[in-house]
């Protein structure tokens, strides 16, 4: 019999992992959640210190001005699927490491195949730097960018906004033409 993967197996898979040192600190893995209506994709870096106490991505700050900037577009948190591009807290948020991006990705990429999104966005530098290999998202944010048949959108990571007015609202406009991008296609 064919073993389909599911969201919940992927993020059982994730809950067992051990597979890097972050395993032994997390209390929670956050495999990442929401629907699916807008065929979108959110990938931020990895969880925080609430995420990793509630096992849901983006329920602090930075989660807070991206839920704002979406919902000022029509768009809610349950409409897109958000995760993080590793599924376990690093120690007082340190960026994670090359070795821990490539261990986690295998459920990152079961997520996409599974998903099959009309688009990916990816929040900030660490993230569009190693899933698209780009060296600074100054030049690339906010257009349509493609790798392996997958279309991505690429903007800052809302938390590089929180002190920073202009990042803001550069944010909040490529929140806008991804939108505009979704309804239209
Ligand atoms: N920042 C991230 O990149 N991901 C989260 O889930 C929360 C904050």
């Amino acid at each position: 019999m064919i073993e389909y993967d599911t969201l919940n197996k992927i993020a059982l898979d994730i809950k067992n992992c051990q597979l890097c040192l972050l395993c032994s600190n997390r209390k929670n893995t956050v495999p990442g959640e929401g629907g699916f209506r807008k065929k979108l994709m959110i990938i931020g870096e990895a969880p925080g210190y609430h995420e990793d106490q509630s096992g849901r991505p983006f329920i602090g700050t930075a989660g807070k001005i991206l839920r704002n900037a979406l919902l000022k577009n029509n768009i809610q948190f349950d409409d897109v699927f958000i995760t993080n591009i590793i599924k376990c807290r690093p120690p007082n948020n340190r960026q994670p490491r090359i070795n821990e991006k490539k261990i986690c990705m295998q459920y990152l990429e079961r997520q996409i195949l599974l998903l099959q999104p009309k688009i990916i966005c990816l929040l900030g530098n660490v993230v569009s730097s190693y899933i698209l290999d780009i060296k600074s998202i100054t030049n690339e944010r906010g257009s349509i960018l493609h790798k392996n048949d997958l279309k991505y959108f690429v903007t800052y990571h809302p938390a590089a906004t929180i002190y920073n007015r202009n990042l803001l609202n550069t944010f909040e406009q490529d929140i806008k033409k991804l939108a505009e991008y979704i309804s239209q296609n």
